[in-house]
């Protein structure tokens, strides 16, 4: 178990003004909550263990910035090998530029010329790809790499079935990369093919099932471009959850985003013997701080819609078996805790501290201004959420 230098639950904070004996922690150490706490060794290991994949499967590795939205992680995986980074808003990747990543590909329509102007601007500073499923939006982004006096690198976005973005007619998709490869300013890169919604099928058999569909229907779009001269030198896209049983569908680079930290709803996916998902270690938790007490059952903390995302469901209380967060609203949560369970552990005391594993990473993260860094189980640094918020 991951010894943190913060009060554990049951240690409660002494309040009565005293000199501290010699071996305690002086209460000042303990981090205020609600934070965002990541164990950085954790980290480390999830992004050797990815590069190692990729590198196993002959892949480039281009991790989803929007995960961690944080040049320093990203440089971090740039240092194990990645050859840029994901993001889907031109504002997180100026936040990624400004931080010294030279090579981004946006994977998301921009549309809205303000946005266009601003990708076109950092074009001149670093290397910057992004995608397209449409003519006038291939002609917008023209227009802009154009005023911008730059070349533009796009690739056309498939949908593999995903049904959010992406073209879904392989012949569509070709008429499409015909246009940006003839179109001054802009450069024919090649594709993106991301289907988000395979990644969290859960039961290992029915999810590598949605897997093999989308894979089938990737070649569809390969041979598509290759029968028409187009043969694309990038097909990027892929993510935690499948990457893989991905690893020869045709893909020459990976935009996986949650393994640097993994989350709940991951974990819940299941593994091909029933297990849990866990080809990474969970290296992400909001600390919360216990601040009303309800007798043996219910007890309250400081962590709620404001510092915990639940669309990926609600997050789970990983020091404290045998009990349950529930919804407390905005700035409260829940535990309570579980009759059914065998041996569940005491009531946690008025001010002690405990680890709330989120249903949902990314959606989490953005909601903190500063993740607060362990290193060997002790606190060493404060970094910024660079891009968070940064939704234009
Ligand atoms: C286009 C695109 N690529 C890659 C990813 C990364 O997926 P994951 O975080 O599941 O690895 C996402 C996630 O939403 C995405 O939208």
């Amino acid at each position: 178990m991951w010894d943190l230098e913060f009060p554990r639950p049951g240690r409660t904070i002494r309040r009565t003004p005293r000199r501290p004996h010699k071996k305690e922690k002086p209460v000042e150490a303990a981090l205020e909550t609600p934070a965002l706490i990541v164990d950085l060794d954790a980290v480390r290991r999830n992004i050797a263990r990815m590069a190692a994949h990729a590198a196993e499967a002959g892949i480039k590795l281009r991790p989803h910035g929007k995960t961690h939205k944080s040049p320093i992680f990203g440089r971090m995986q740039l240092a194990a090998g990645a050859v840029g980074l994901c993001c889907q808003k031109v504002g997180e990747a100026q936040i990624l530029v400004e931080g010294g990543i030279g090579d981004i590909l946006v994977t998301n329509e921009i549309v809205a010329p303000r946005a266009l102007a601003r990708l076109a601007d950092l074009s001149r500073f670093a290397k910057i790809r992004t995608v397209a499923d449409n003519a006038q939006g291939i002609d917008w982004i023209a227009d802009a790499a154009h005023a911008a006096g730059v070349e533009i690198g796009v690739l056309v976005d498939c949908d593999l079935g995903h049904g959010r973005t992406g073209v879904a007619e392989p012949a569509a998709a070709v008429a499409l990369g015909r246009q940006i490869a003839t179109t001054p300013g802009l450069r024919f890169d090649g594709l993106q093919a991301y289907h988000g919604t395979v990644q969290h099928v859960h039961g290992f058999a029915a999810r590598a099932a949605a897997v093999a569909a989308a894979n089938a229907a990737l070649a569809r779009f390969i041979a598509a471009f290759e029968a028409a001269g187009l043969p694309p030198a990038i097909v990027s896209g892929a993510g935690t959850g499948s990457f893989a049983l991905q690893a020869a569908a045709g893909y020459t680079e990976w935009q996986c985003g949650t393994y640097i930290f993994m989350d709940k709803e991951y974990r819940d996916i299941g593994d091909e013997a029933g297990g849990a998902y866990q080809p990474f270690e969970q290296a992400l938790w909001v600390l919360a701080t216990v601040n009303s007490t309800h007798g043996p059952t219910r007890v309250v903390v400081d962590a709620g819609l404001k510092s915990l995302s639940l669309d990926g469901g609600l997050p789970e209380p990983v020091d404290l078996p045998g009990w349950k967060f529930a919804f407390g609203g905005d700035e409260h949560g829940k535990l309570l805790r579980d009759a059914a369970h065998a041996a569940p552990a005491p009531a946690p005391a008025l001010g002690s501290q405990l680890r709330l594993l989120p249903g949902h990473g990314d959606t989490t993260i953005n909601l903190h201004d500063a993740y607060e860094i362990f290193e060997g189980g002790k606190h060493v640094a404060t970094w910024p959420v660079a891009a968070r918020g940064r939704v234009k």
